[in-house]
Parts: C-alpha cells; sequence; structure tokens
C-alpha cells in the first residue's frame, strides 16, 4: 500500500515505500530506499506523524487530484487521484515542472504567465481548461490553484475530472431521455394502455386511454374498470380476463367496453401480469386496440360478398325473367294496334298487362345495377336519363302519400363522365333517405340543371373547381336533419334509423362515388321544413340535347330488317311489331340461317337485331361473318343480360346499339331508326 505524507511542521514530506520523498521549502530530498529511512528519522513515533498519516489518507480519498508545486510548478505532491488521472506516477513527476497543466494549445510562458498573473493579484487561479495525460491524450479539468502560506512557497491544486463529470452527467441525461421517450412513446400510441391492481383499480392510464375511452384522466385514476368500462351485459368479459391472467400470466382476447359517451366499442386486448423482483404478483399491465370500425368493415366485406353472390344468381334469373316478359310486353303493345275495335275497358286490361310488365321490367334492370354495384365503367352519359329513370322507379314503389316532381330547367343538359351505375345508386340512396324523412307523405322534388362555377363559388366549397357542372338536387319536405347531426351523416355506420333500419352507409357510399368523380356534394336542412341534397357533377365539353318525354315512335319506310333469336315468341312479336310501324322482315332462329339469309339479300337488309345468346352458332362468330358479307349493315343486340356484360363478352365496335330485353315498342323503334339514320 502507498503511503503519502504532509508534513505540516514547516516541511512537506512524501514518502512512500520503496518511493522519493520531498523535503524542506519543497525541494527533492532523496529517491528510493533513501526516503524510507529519511521519513522514519523525521517523522520518528510521534504523535505529528499519526497526524500526517491520516491526512495523508484523507488527500487519498479525496475524489480530485490535488498536487502541490513549487512556484517554479514543479512538483512537490501528487496524491493517488493525479496518478489515476493523468496516468504518471509520483515517483515520475516529484520534482518535475507540472507541463501537464499547460494547455496544448499555450505556449509554456503564455500560461505559466496566466497562471503567475492571477494568483499574484488575487492569490487564486480558477478555470476549465484541457490538461494532457501521460499518454498524450486530452482531459476536461476543472482547475483551482491556491497560493500557499509563504512559508510552503508554492500552490495547491485542485483539479477536478470533467470528463467523468459530463459522462456521469450523459448517463443520467441518457436515463432521463430514455424514461421521456418511452412516456411519449406510450402516449402516443393510440392503444389504451392501463395499470391495474388485482381488483381492477385503475393505476396508471396512458393519453390513448383517454382517447379511447373519452374520460379525462381524473375521471379513471383510481376507478374500477368494473364500474366505468363495463355494463352488465360485458361484466363477465372481465372477471373471464381476470382469471386467466393470474392463472397463465397472460391473456389475450376481445372487449366490449363503454365509452364515456354510452358508445360500446370493440377492443383487441393483450393481458400481462407483471411482478416484483422477488418474482410475486404486482400488478396487471393491459393493452388494448379499438377494433370497431375493422369489425365493422368485415361485417360489411361478409355481407357484400353475400350480395354479390346472390347478385350473380339474379343475372341468370333476370336473363330468363326478361325472355319471357319480352313478349307479354310485346303483345300487350300489338293487340290495341292489330284490333283497333277493341273497347276502352279492354284497353285499359292491356294497358295494366303493359305496366305490369314494365314494373317486373324495371324490378329486374335494378337487380341486374345492383348485382353489378362493383363493376365500374365511365362514358360520357346524361345524367338527365338516369334522373328519369329513378322517377320512375320510385314513382311506382315510393307510398302514394309522397308527391314526385321532376323540374328540368333545361332540355340542353351537358354531359358528364361518369359511371351510370354508380350514378343511380347516388340518387336512389338520396330519394330512399328522403322518402324515410317524410313517414307522413310530403313532397319529394329531383331537380337537374347547369350551373357553371365561378371564382367567387369555387372559393366556398374545397372540393370545387372552376367550371361547369350538371347539379341534381333532391330536396324533400320530411322532418330535416338536427343541426348536431349535420356534420356527422357522411360518416360510415352514422344512422339515427332504428337497428335493423339503416346501415348509415348510404350517404357515405354517396359521397364516395361524387368525390370519385370529381364532384362534391352540398347539403342544407331545417328541423320540420324538409332537406336538400345537391350533387355537383363536372360536366363534359359536349351538348347533347335531352328529350324526356316518349315521343311517338317513328314509321318505318318499309327497310328490310333482319330478326335473328332463338325464342319463337319473341321472334314473332318483334316481326309483328315491326311490321305494325312499316317494316319488313326477315326471321332467322339461329346464325346459320342468317347468314344465309343476309347473302341472299346482302344490301337490301338495313340493319340486323339479333339475341346475344344463341344455340348452334355463337353470336360473336356470327355477327363478325355478317359483318363480312355487308361491313355497313348496322347491328342491335338484344339481350337480357345488362349492357356492359355483352360489351366485356363481345367489342363494342362489333355492334352498333344494345336493346334491353324486354323493350317496349317504342326503344324498339327508336334504336332502329336511330342506328338506320347513322348508317346513311
Ligand atoms: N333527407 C334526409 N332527411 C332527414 N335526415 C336524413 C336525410 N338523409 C340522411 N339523413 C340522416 O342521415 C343519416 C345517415 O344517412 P345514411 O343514408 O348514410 O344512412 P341511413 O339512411 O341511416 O342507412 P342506410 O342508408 O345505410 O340504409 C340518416 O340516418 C338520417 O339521420
Ligand atoms: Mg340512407
Amino acid at each position: 500500500m502507498k503511503i503519502q505524507s504532509l508534513y505540516t511542521s514547516g516541511d512537506i514530506c512524501g514518502f512512500r515505500k520503496n518511493n522519493q520523498c520531498l523535503h524542506e521549502n519543497n525541494s527533492l530530498l532523496e529517491q528510493d530506499t533513501k526516503s524510507n529511512s529519511l521519513s522514519n528519522r523525521i517523522y520518528d513515533n510521534s504523535q505529528t506523524k499519526i497526524n500526517i498519516l491520516f491526512l495523508a489518507e484523507i488527500l487519498d480519498l479525496i475524489n480530485d487530484a490535488v498536487i502541490i508545486t513549487d512556484t517554479e510548478y514543479k512538483v512537490t505532491y501528487w496524491n493517488h487521484k493525479a496518478e489515476k488521472l493523468y496516468g504518471i506516477k509520483t515517483t515520475e513527476i516529484i520534482g518535475e515542472i507540472l507541463t501537464v497543466a499547460f494547455e496544448p494549445l499555450w505556449s509554456y510562458s503564455q500560461q505559466q504567465q496566466a497562471y503567475t498573473d492571477a494568483l499574484e493579484q488575487y492569490g487564486f487561479w480558477k478555470g476549465e481548461n484541457i490538461h494532457l495525460k501521460k499518454n498524450g491524450e486530452k482531459i476536461y479539468v476543472d482547475s483551482s490553484i491556491f497560493v500557499l502560506e509563504e512559508k510552503f512557497c508554492g500552490f495547491l491544486w485542485i483539479i477536478k475530472d470533467l470528463d467523468n463529470i459530463y459522462y456521469e452527467r450523459s448517463l443520467r441525461q441518457i436515463a432521463e431521455y430514455k424514461v421521456k421517450e418511452q412516456s411519449t412513446l406510450i402516449d402516443f400510441t393510440r392503444d389504451a394502455i392501463l395499470m391495474l391492481n388485482f381488483d381492477g383499480e385503475i393505476i396508471f392510464c396512458n393519453e390513448g386511454g383517454y382517447r379511447t375511452y373519452g374520460w379525462e384522466s381524473s375521471q379513471m385514476h383510481g376507478k374500477n374498470i368494473r364500474q366505468i368500462l363495463y355494463d352488465d351485459s360485458s361484466l363477465p368479459q372481465i372477471e373471464f380476463a381476470l382469471n386467466k391472467v393470474l392463472e397463465n400470466g397472460e391473456w389475450y382476447g376481445e372487449l366490449y367496453h363503454l365509452c364515456k359517451n354510452g358508445q360500446k366499442i370493440i377492443l383487441e386486448a393483450r393481458w400481462i401480469l407483471i411482478r416484483d423482483n422477488q418474482d410475486n404478483p404486482q400488478s396487471i399491465l393491459t393493452a388494448a386496440t379499438d377494433i370497431t370500425e375493422k369489425k365493422q368493415l368485415e361485417t360489411q366485406f361478409l355481407r357484400t360478398q353475400r350480395l354479390q353472390s346472390i347478385g350473380s344468381l339474379a343475372t341468370g334469373i333476370a336473363h330468363d325473367l326478361n325472355n319471357i316478359l319480352t313478349p307479354i310486353l310485346a303483345v300487350a303493345q300489338l293487340l290495341p294496334l292489330k284490333l283497333p275495335c277493341i273497347n276502352e275497358n279492354t284497353k285499359g286490361l292491356l294497358n295494366i298487362v303493359l305496366d305490369n310488365c314494365k314494373r317486373g321490367s324495371d324490378l329486374i334492370k335494378q337487380i341486374l345495377v345492383f348485382a353489378r354495384g362493383a363493376e365500374t365503367q365511365y362514358m360520357n352519359l346524361q345524367v338527365g336519363h338516369i334522373l328519369v329513370e329513378v322517377a320512375r322507379v320510385i314513382r311506382q314503389t315510393f307510398p302514394k302519400s309522397m308527391e314526385i316532381c321532376m323540374d328540368i330547367s333545361t332540355r340542353e343538359l351537358w354531359m358528364v363522365f361518369a359511371d351510370a351505375t354508380q350514378l343511380h345508386q347516388v340518387l336512389m340512396n338520396l330519394c330512399l333517405n328522403a322518402r324515410d324523412a317524410m313517414a307522413n307523405g310530403g313532397t319529394l322534388t329531383l331537380a337537374i340543371g347547369n350551373f357553371f362555377i365561378d371564382e367567387n363559388h369555387a372559393g366556398i366549397h374545397l372540393d370545387a373547381n372552376v367550371g361547369p357542372y350538371v347539379v341534381v338536387t333532391i330536396s324533400d319536405t320530411g322532418c330535416g336533419i338536427q343541426t348536431e347531426n349535420l356534420g356527422r351523416i357522411f360518416e360510415p355506420f352514422f344512422t339515427t334509423k332504428e337497428l335493423g333500419k339503416g346501415t348509415g352507409l348510404g350517404l357515405s357510399t354517396v359521397l364516395g362515388i361524387i368525390k370519385s368523380h370529381g364532384g362534391f356534394v352540398d347539403v342544407c336542412s331545417e328541423v320540420d321544413r324538409g332537406t336538400c341534397f345537391k350533387i355537383y357533377l363536372p360536366a363534359v365539353e359536349s351538348i347533347e340535347k335531352v328529350e324526356f318525354s316518349e315521343l311517338e315512335p317513328t314509321q318505318g319506310i318499309e327497310e328490310l330488317i333482319l330478326v335473328v333469336d332463338d325464342e319463337k315468341t319473341i321472334l314473332e312479336m318483334t316481326k309483328t311489331s315491326l311490321e305494325a310501324y312499316n317494316y319488313r322482315v326477315l326471321i332467322a332462329k339461329d346464325g346459320i340461317e342468317a347468314i344465309t339469309l343476309l347473302s341472299q339479300h346482302e344490301y337490301k337488309i338495313k340493319a340486323v337485331l339479333i339475341d346475344f345468346i344463341m344455340p348452334i352458332l355463337d353470336t360473336k362468330i356470327t355477327i363478325s361473318t355478317l359483318k363480312k358479307i355487308n361491313p355497313q349493315v348496322p347491328i342491335i343486340i338484344m339481350s337480357g343480360l345488362a349492357s356492359d356484360e355483352v360489351i366485356t363478352k363481345t367489342s363494342s365496335s362489333d355492334f352498333q346499339a344494345f336493346l334491353a330485353k324486354p323493350f317496349t315498342t317504342w326503344e324498339l323503334l327508336s334504336t332502329l331508326k336511330q342506328v338506320i339514320n347513322q348508317s346513311k
């Protein structure tokens, strides 16, 4: 063990076993073994010696380097910490000039002068500076230098290792930062993190918990979760989870929790038992993710899948039903022409057949539109047509206590680039909401018009741009929407209707569709007065005249038409209808007959009406052969399938028009007239 001593009776003496010592006015006396005998001689059993040893031990215990130099900076004392700090042993430094204390950037004389000036003037020097270790490494130190009493004639240096202090400080800072980071993370996560005791009392809750449940910290802290997060129906869940976590140390599962506003939410929860150092259970840590929306989407997805399968089933049935309805419709329209003398009573009966056929056919169209719901097919179209179609359906299906008005401001409506099926869905959803809002009757007005949005208007609505728009307005005189609900009606699953009556998806679908068309929706409502939804759709350049009234069908001028269908009744009825309106008709029951007839009559045939699904020769091949014989002949496809299905199965350039079965005589004649005119 090393011992150093400070001899206070006017002399300083440092001694170590096998070391050097110093003496008398800080001058180096002797080295090595001599020092022992010298020291022994000096201290010789006196009380002073005990004091000095005691003092030396204290100085060695000090955590700072303690150094004494003479006035020329030669070292006369060097404690244990100084050895460690500078890597220089006492034996190496005693009697040497304290060059380690001179900053590497300063010249020896500059630094010495700075110290000397300060010490002379103030009796001490204090500051932070860079010292050098024996191996040349720099260390940051805080030095305090004091002038010793005259008889010592030197300086006392107390050097603190700042590197160490900084290191400790930075360790503490890192630890503090980590704690802060972790608590930020805990608060940042959207999960609700709770710490519970075994009674279910909340010891801790993070920000995510307050956000999820809507309670404030003071309202949750110390409360039992049974009281604030559970109701009678969900209480058994918590007992189950508690038992499991105590039994197995963890539990995962779904829980139903109550929020402050009474809303029930579904959570995916993880519970873990927290133990202390002795492995004794301390508390329960729970983390829970709100999966209510995910669950609702899952349910919605399953429902959509179910509907899709019903949809494809319906498509098949619709095709056959249309084939059944087509001749009925044709007969009902033809009979008054065939039998001009039938009385009004019989005409009325035929009208009933006609109306019901149309209703049946509209219903089938609805099912087809619904079944094709997921497909999108954008094209330039006239929203006016869709609105008229919707009006026809709702007139037939809505309660008679509801008056339905149409308001069409112009016959020159702009076109929009849109998906007809989706727009149909939008308008139906809005009309259905209006119907539900007018349980005791009222007026539903469907309006459409052109509207140019200028800079001023564009500024009012976020999604509006300067340019032409087509605006569809659906207004009712129903119950109106409460002000507090107005901001929420477009949220998915928001509904004020009783369970089973509404999903709350109607308006969110409307908004989604209109936004995907580059448009926007405006709503205004007054409680007990009514509601008005305005749909803005960006218009495309071209303008089309819209004829909303069903015009008298135009007569033919004895043009020769080829009708091809494997259904005999359809063939007969179409032939009769066309002949009644001054067309000449050839009929073929399959593709081969059709090809034969066209090759015989070639350019005399002005148009071909052909069923989409036929036996023997596929319609696609039939059409392409017909086109080879006469490339100019216009083709009209008749089908019980939806038009877009036909388009995907053929190429739209193969045919000029599509006639959805069952068709009215007016639809048949106007389509025929249109294609014949275009082919001229
Ligand atoms: N014309 C309207 N008059 C009064 N309230 C309306 C009207 N349209 C919508 N609402 C309100 O907006 C809510 C949301 O409508 P939305 O169409 O999204 O869902 P829903 O009609 O309740 O259910 P779903 O359409 O799925 O059957 C309705 O529950 C109703 O409170
Ligand atoms: Mg709705």
